[in-house]
């Protein structure tokens, strides 16, 4: 679908790009490194299936933690609330989203809720499937529906990257094997998580995803409902209280709109009954969220009076 260019998305982005020298460009996965600290770009997607956009939508960003908003919805989908929140919390953290501290102190042993890694992990484990491949398989066609077209894949090279240099997430998933909360083998768990964030797409489809979000797992373009109301809402409650990390506090009262980032600079957020909104902004900031993407949402946010709150 042709997405119309926006003078005023334009002018947000124009504004907002005057912080990204401020961010800086995620390095501990080294394949992120190539991602330019300047570019903003942006893409809105209406529920009558219009769509107005700023900057390069075309280019292809890597899913990282946006992809665990929809591990979540596909675990939920396979086995169940019960199931999942038997394995993962419902509370939100002030640590990093790679931090190991809470396994160790966390009375229950659970990881705290499913947007830090070691929730994420726990969920992802959960994904049904005989093997890795199928696994895998069953998501990109989940997040292919869900994006409503099928050239959707996940990047080698980065996933590769990761994989090589994902010591800690090793370390929280031996300690969660210690503990009960995942019983496979680390390495194929890694594998299928570390492609699961190597799932590229651009903000026109993020931005699509995020609709389907917004419009309560119905995607009003194809008229089918592709997530069940209750499973997009448990989502959505996430995005808004742990979507950000360690910033979601600040985020709620900045913007306001349930949200998810991931380190190579995609935010995805979902505006109820309105629109999906797709960004990507490489810079990050301290507490590795996209800087240019949070001050244009903000921006956006005023402007349209989009606060939930
Ligand atoms: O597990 C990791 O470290 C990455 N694949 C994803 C982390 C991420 O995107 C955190 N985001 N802000």
């Amino acid at each position: 679908m042709p997405c119309r260019s926006s003078e005023e998305l334009d002018g947000l982005v124009r504004e907002a790009k005057k912080v990204t020298k401020h961010g800086k460009v995620a390095n501990y996965i080294p394949a992120l490194q190539k991602g330019n600290r300047d570019d903003l770009s942006v893409a809105i997607y209406h529920a009558d299936g219009t769509c107005l956009s700023a900057g390069d939508i075309e280019q292809k960003i890597t899913l990282q933690s946006i992809s665990k908003v929809l591990s979540l919805a596909l675990a939920l989908m396979d086995c169940g609330e019960e199931c999942v929140f038997n394995k993962v919390g419902y509370e939100p953290t002030g640590d990093p989203f790679n931090s190991i501290i809470k396994l160790e102190t966390n009375h229950s042993r659970k990881p705290l809720n499913p947007m830090i890694n070691a929730g994420a992990l726990a969920v992802t484990h959960l994904i049904k499937g005989v093997n890795v491949e199928e696994r895998l398989e069953r998501l990109i066609s989940f997040i292919r529906d869900l994006a409503g077209h099928n050239v959707i894949t996940y990047s080698l090279e980065v996933a590769q990257s990761e994989f090589e240099t994902a010591f800690l997430n090793r370390s929280l998933c031996y300690y969660m094997k210690q503990d009960g909360i995942i019983d496979e083998d680390v390495e194929d768990l890694l594998d299928l998580y570390t492609k699961q964030c190597a799932i590229e797409m651009d903000c026109l489809d993020l931005a699509r995803i995020g609709l389907v979000f917004a419009m309560n797992g119905f995607d009003p373009v194809r008229e089918k409902q592709i997530i069940p109301v209750e499973v997009a809402r448990l989502c959505k409650t996430f995005m808004v209280t742990c979507g950000m990390y360690n910033a979601s506090g600040e985020f709620a009262i900045r913007v306001g709109i349930p949200a998810k980032s991931g380190v190579s600079g995609g935010i995805m957020g979902a505006v109820r009954n309105r629109f999906g909104i797709g960004i990507f902004g490489p810079a990050l900031d301290e507490k590795g969220n996209s800087i240019g993407g949070i001050e244009f949402l903000e921006m956006l946010s005023k402007r349209y009076e989009l606060s939930i709150f």
